[in-house]
């Protein structure tokens, strides 16, 4: 398989500049630069092209400049750019019309817009708290809904989200997530280990700690994504429903990175049979342009003028960016998310079957973990292997991206081709067995 010479001369001479004066805390894998993406494509400033399987953190879901998408940019463009929360437009009452549509509850869908997907979660936790009249909420180790204030309270995936922070938004009580690779709690028999999670919330947290009728809300992700891309057991959510039922609390669903398609569904959580009250959104919702929105039940979005606001919401080439790609996943991309996903899924689970590492595969639609480990029978994570695939993917031409402990994300545009997926699967192959190799492991 052919080695690319990355980083070349051009993007070598970009990274040295940007170390200069951009903030060094973001969190750079590997030296891809990009200079332009087509589809599943990109290329980067030495004319070396990439198969890309991360979709810019799983935002591409349209793909690199989608002809629709750039061209419902440009039209917008040249009518306005902005206009500002203070008064009304075509675009923003339309988009939210269709998010109504969409949104994974019966009753009308209220939205707020936002920028980016932990302003969204801020608006969830903000919109939780004044609807309950209480400031307590459940979340989950693993966890990952953002990086300001409110959102990082709840983020549990890495210490270094919170190292140097303290104090965080206080009130916010974390418990396992149901992974049913590495489950940590005990399961009853005939206990599904959800229902076994959702048990140990109300039996150790409501019971001991924080008790439940003082909960505003569960502020969970339907399939956790920096966390390991773990698709719970299918007794967790209609538990998890009950549970919030029974003590008035608002299930709170964090779509940013499951959402808008990528399991082949509109929503994760609609793959487990239960309504949230409130959804948040961002990452592929406008195929790269950056929105969020929290979308609520209007029975839960009661809060009244000036409770909530912000410069940039609605933005109209954002919301334009954001009809065409709902217009395109109805069309045709939702369905091959799933039908490409399954496709995948199979592909990495012969895969797994011929090699020492691959300890899981998992996934929904487009989103699917693949987790490294050193033995399969003691499932210790092998974090150096899963890190060798990437800079081995990366040096023949295949964008990866890791999460969890040591996974790797598979989050392709959701336009890919089974041919592109071939040849993604390729080199991910290849990639993993130098990696073995490098180990020791074959
Ligand atoms: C589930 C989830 N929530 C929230 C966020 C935060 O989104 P943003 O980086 O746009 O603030 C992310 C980002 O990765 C996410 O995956």
């Amino acid at each position: 398989m052919n080695k690319l010479n990355v980083p070349g001369p051009k993007a070598r001479a970009l990274i040295e500049r940007d170390k200069k004066v951009i903030s060094a805390s973001y969190p750079r894998g590997y030296p891809f630069v990009m200079d332009h993406g087509k589809g599943v494509e990109v290329w980067d400033p030495d004319g070396n092209r990439f198969i890309d399987f991360m979709s810019g953190i799983a935002v591409l879901s349209t793909g690199h400049a989608n002809p629709r998408v750039v061209k419902a940019v440009q039209d917008a463009a040249e009518k306005f750019l902005h206009i500002s929360s203070d008064f009304y437009h075509e675009g923003w009452v339309r988009l939210s019309e269709k998010l109504d549509e969409i949104a994974p509850f019966e009753e009308t869908a209220k939205t707020f817009l936002t920028n980016s997907g932990t302003e969204a979660v801020e608006t969830a936790i903000k919109l939780a708290k004044f609807r309950t009249k209480r400031h307590n909420f459940i979340g989950f180790f693993g966890a990952f809904h953002g990086r300001t204030m409110g959102s990082v309270a709840f983020t549990a995936s890495k210490p270094h989200y919170h190292r140097g922070f303290y104090p965080l938004m206080p009130g916010v009580t974390h418990v396992p997530f149901p992974n049913p690779y590495r489950p940590i709690l005990e399961r009853r028999p005939g206990e599904d280990y959800g229902e076994t999670v959702v048990r140990f919330i109300e039996e150790e947290i409501f019971d001991h700690n924080v008790p439940g009728d003082e909960i505003a809300g569960v502020l969970v992700e339907p399939i956790q994504g920096e966390g390991g891309y773990l698709v719970p057991p299918d007794g967790f959510f209609p538990a998890l429903r009950k549970l919030c039922d029974k003590y008035g609390i608002l299930l709170i669903a964090d779509e940013v990175q499951s959402g808008m398609g990528r399991t082949g569904k509109w929503w994760a959580i609609e793959h487990f049979g239960v309504e949230p009250d409130i959804v948040t959104s961002a990452k592929g919702i406008a195929s790269g342009m950056p929105l969020g929105a929290c979308i609520a039940r209007e029975s839960v979005m009661t809060w009244h003028k000036g409770t909530h606001g912000n410069t940039f919401g609605g933005n109209p080439i954002s919301c334009a960016a954001s009809i065409a790609t709902i217009e395109l996943l109805e069309e045709q991309y939702l369905t091959n998310a799933t039908e490409v996903g399954e496709y995948m899924l199979d592909a990495l689970q012969e895969i797994q079957t011929c090699h020492p590492s691959v300890g899981d595969v998992r996934g929904k639609g487009l989103m699917i973990g693949v987790e490294f480990v050193k033995d399969k029978t003691t499932k210790e994570p092998n974090e150096a292997l899963r890190d060798m695939v990437e800079k081995y993917g990366f040096q023949h031409g295949l964008l990866l991206l890791g999460c969890g402990r040591s996974v790797i994300r598979l989050a392709p545009p959701l336009c890919l081709t089974r041919k592109e997926a071939d040849e993604g699967l390729k080199i991910f192959e290849y990639a993993l067995t130098l990696a073995e190799h490098k180990q020791g492991m074959i």
